[in-house]
């Protein structure tokens, strides 16, 4: 499967890498001078003594982070006329076979924990006219989203505003008790608004700031991109760019990115950092890039993506997530996820089978030659839950062919024991 055989790939050397070591910690310096250690609180998924929990730098300075969010009534116009048209833009991806799998009856209770555009959440409401959907999104342009959902679909959808991370206090503070889903959706990533929209700062297609946090607007104390690649050194970019980026050149970007800020002025926007990268490639290794579907890929693709899970911590707040909402399904409640990045996967699907997910696995011929008869279905077995699909699910060809975003979709599905 091509799947284990990436993640074998990657995961020696990744996992050496991730060792806990304090006394590698990066310094970053702040607006006032002062050198502050980047802090740990995980060693989790993280390229050794590297953390986003990182003051702001000397480009942003230092804001206090806020918990609520309002639009003032000029903002609220522009974001809603946007947002209406940005909607069309996000595709739901795997929605039939997430709706196969979910098959929502009479009165069942939901949780969407990526709300994004909704897309999966329309279709759960509109399937059966008793269904309700707690609805969550770290992004308050998506919370704006279901805010206007829950308008239409009077008493059938609960929006919450907050990270995986906060998921536990949110729901306790709707009272929501444990055991009380009868399906919860996990649609990892970043929606086509995020990236479609260059003032967010995720895409190479337009220039904008150089910012990639989902809630940046929301908690401006977090570091953004543009924080991570005029601070950090050489080795840790290198690091965060081979291990999420999967990048063969990392350490050349890194080297680039460094000489760049060094020898001229910061990197301040995405079209910026795009040149940068790009003066790392050959005429022919940038020939060479292309997507899985064989299309031209931009040279900078896999540094965006490995900058932008590293900005939003997206590998630990999935960790997080999945040991969150397992007391709040039922009993038969089904868990589905789908996610886009071979080390997402993995965490899914360690998480399945009740593994510590720093346990490296063994591939089938590795159980093999040391004569562990376990086959690939037993392997899949779990105390807790009922894996749905032996196989991970893909999306279609024709799905691909109509949202090539799709193309890299894992679906992964369980039923709570
Ligand atoms: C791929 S989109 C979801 C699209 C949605 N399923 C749809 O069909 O419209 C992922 C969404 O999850 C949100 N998200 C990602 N990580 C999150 C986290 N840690 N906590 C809460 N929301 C998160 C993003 O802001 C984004 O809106």
């Amino acid at each position: 499967m091509v799947l284990s055989r990436t993640a074998r790939i990657i995961c020696p050397s990744f996992w050496k890498g991730f060792k806990s070591s304090k006394s590698h910690l990066p310094f970053i310096t702040a607006g006032n001078g002062e050198h502050k250690a980047l802090t740990t609180s995980s060693n989790l998924w993280y390229p050794r003594g590297v953390r986003p929990k990182v003051q702001r730098s000397k480009q942003s300075g230092y804001v206090e982070q806020v918990q609520s969010w309002n639009f003032s009534e000029e903002e609220e116009k522009g974001e809603a006329a946007k947002t209406e048209e940005e909607t069309e833009l996000h595709k739901p991806v795997m929605l039939e076979e997430i709706m196969s799998i979910f098959q929502p009856s009479d009165n069942q209770v939901f949780l969407d924990m990526t709300f994004g555009a909704g897309g999966h959440t329309k279709a759960i409401l509109q399937s059966n006219s008793l269904t309700k959907v707690y609805a969550l999104d770290r992004d308050p342009v998506a919370h704006r989203l279901a805010s206007k959902l829950a308008d239409k679909y009077k008493s059938r959808v609960f929006p919450l505003l907050g990270r995986f991370t906060d998921l536990d206090k949110l729901l306790k503070d709707a009272a929501v008790q444990h055991q009380s889903f009868d399906g919860v959706l996990i649609d990892a990533g970043c929606s086509s608004m995020q990236f479609d929209n260059p003032e967010r700062g995720f895409a190479l297609s337009e220039d904008g700031p150089l910012d990639m946090r989902m809630d940046g607007s929301r908690v401006p104390s977090t570091p953004s991109a543009a924080d991570v690649v005029n601070n950090l050194d050489a080795q840790t970019l290198a690091r965060i760019i081979r291990t999420y980026g999967e990048e063969r050149l990392a350490k050349k970007i890194a080297a680039m990115i460094v000489d760049y800020r060094e020898k001229h002025k910061p990197i301040e926007t995405t079209a910026e950092l795009a040149t940068v990268i790009s003066f790392a490639f050959t005429h022919r290794a940038a020939a060479d890039s292309k997507d899985s579907l064989g299309r031209k890929l931009h040279v900078a693709t896999r540094t965006f993506q490995a900058l932008r899970i590293f900005v939003n911590d997206e590998l630990n707040e999935l960790h997080h997530a999945l040991h969150t909402i397992k007391p709040y399904l039922k009993k038969g409640g089904k868990l589905a996820v789908l996610t886009f990045h071979s080390l997402e996967d993995r965490i899914v699907k360690r998480f399945l089978q009740g593994k510590n997910v720093n346990e490296k696995g063994k591939s089938l011929h590795e159980r093999k030659r040391s004569h562990d008869w376990t086959t690939d279905e037993e392997e899949l077995k779990s105390p807790d839950w009922q894996i749905v699909n032996k196989k991970v699910l893909c999306a279609s060809e024709f799905e691909v062919s109509q949202n090539p975003r799709s193309r890299s979709a894992k679906l992964r599905a369980a039923f709570k024991l």
